[in-house]
């Protein structure tokens, strides 16, 4: 649908299976762009547990089944809190690739819940630092490598429904996110005179790797079966069912292409209805 071919895509936290990072990628590779799958790579204790982390294995798996349906592909393992691997991931775009033309924000952490009165400075700088620090490191490397290029670009930063509202127990993600709009507003307004465009995507419930997680946890904070959980989230849907990472893919590629010259500092729902400020 949108012809991405010789441009260079890189995806934040896009090596878990089944993750909206690995649906965006692969959407950048089907239009024809190389993509460069980031991730972790590796459990690190509590803050990036086994249930929340993409691994080396999956990450290469992702790539290799890009490269083997005839598209580009390389994998970066790194850390969204620390500011040299994020620099060093677009330096690897660009030695394997040649260039920078779109930057993902979608690494994230979702977990780590709890009520506001027991949640510990450890975690909530741990959420903050992933999923706020690390895209603004992001946003930086990204725009100097499309600054130096001098034909613009496109950042897209997955925020969430989360960054429209509250919810118990997520104090910190939703400041986050909610964060994360701030520094899209802020991004595109500095960034648009080189002609790179910033957004935000907001999506809400996906059932991924994180969202599953979610799914437990919240039905057993709220006292529900998980079925009965999902149904009242689903009630809540206009469009009648919960969001597919295809939906979040085709928007992701949708604010890349040049149908979406004219829009930036969006933070644009992906919520079947749910959400409509
Ligand atoms: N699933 C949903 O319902 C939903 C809804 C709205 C927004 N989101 C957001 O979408 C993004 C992707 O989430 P997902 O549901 O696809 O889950 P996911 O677990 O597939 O993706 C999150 C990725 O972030 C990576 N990550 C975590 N800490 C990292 C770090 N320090 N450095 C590098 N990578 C790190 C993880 O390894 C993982 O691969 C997240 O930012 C999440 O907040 C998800």
């Amino acid at each position: 649908m949108y012809d991405f071919k010789g441009k260079v895509a890189i995806v934040t936290g896009s090596g878990r299976p089944k993750g909206l990072g690995e649906a965006m990628a692969r959407r950048f590779a089907d239009e024809g762009a190389a993509v460069v799958i980031h991730d972790l790579g590796q459990v690190k204790g509590e803050i990036a547990p086994e249930h929340g982390v993409g691994k080396s294995a999956e990450m290469e798996a992702i790539a290799k089944s890009i490269i083997d349906g005839g598209g580009k592909a390389a994998t970066f393992a790194g850390d969204m809190l620390v500011e040299k691997d994020v620099e060093n991931l677009v330096q690897f775009a660009v030695e394997k690739f040649g260039r920078l033309d779109f930057f993902v924000n979608n690494a994230g952490i979702g977990y780590l819940f709890g009520p506001l009165i027991d949640l510990t400075q450890e975690h909530w700088d741990a959420v903050l630092g992933v999923n706020l620090r690390g895209a603004f490191f992001g946003i930086k490397h990204a725009a100097r490598q499309m600054i130096k290029q001098g034909d613009g670009g496109s950042i897209v930063n997955i925020a969430s429904q989360a960054a429209k509202g509250g919810s118990a127990r997520t104090a910190a993600y939703t400041s986050s996110k909610h964060g994360m709009v701030g520094l899209t507003r802020v991004a595109a307004t500095e960034l648009a005179e080189h002609k790179i465009r910033v957004n935000a995507l907001c999506p809400n419930h996906v059932t991924t790797g994180l969202g599953s997680w979610q799914n437990d946890y919240m039905s057993k904070a709220r006292g529900l079966s998980l079925d009965d959980y999902l149904a009242d989230r689903r009630s809540k849907i206009p469009l009648d069912r919960l969001g597919f990472v295809e939906d979040t893919a085709k928007a992701c590629a949708f604010l890349c292409s040049d149908q979406a010259s004219y829009v930036t500092g969006e933070a644009m729902n992906v919520s079947g209805g749910e959400q409509y400020h």
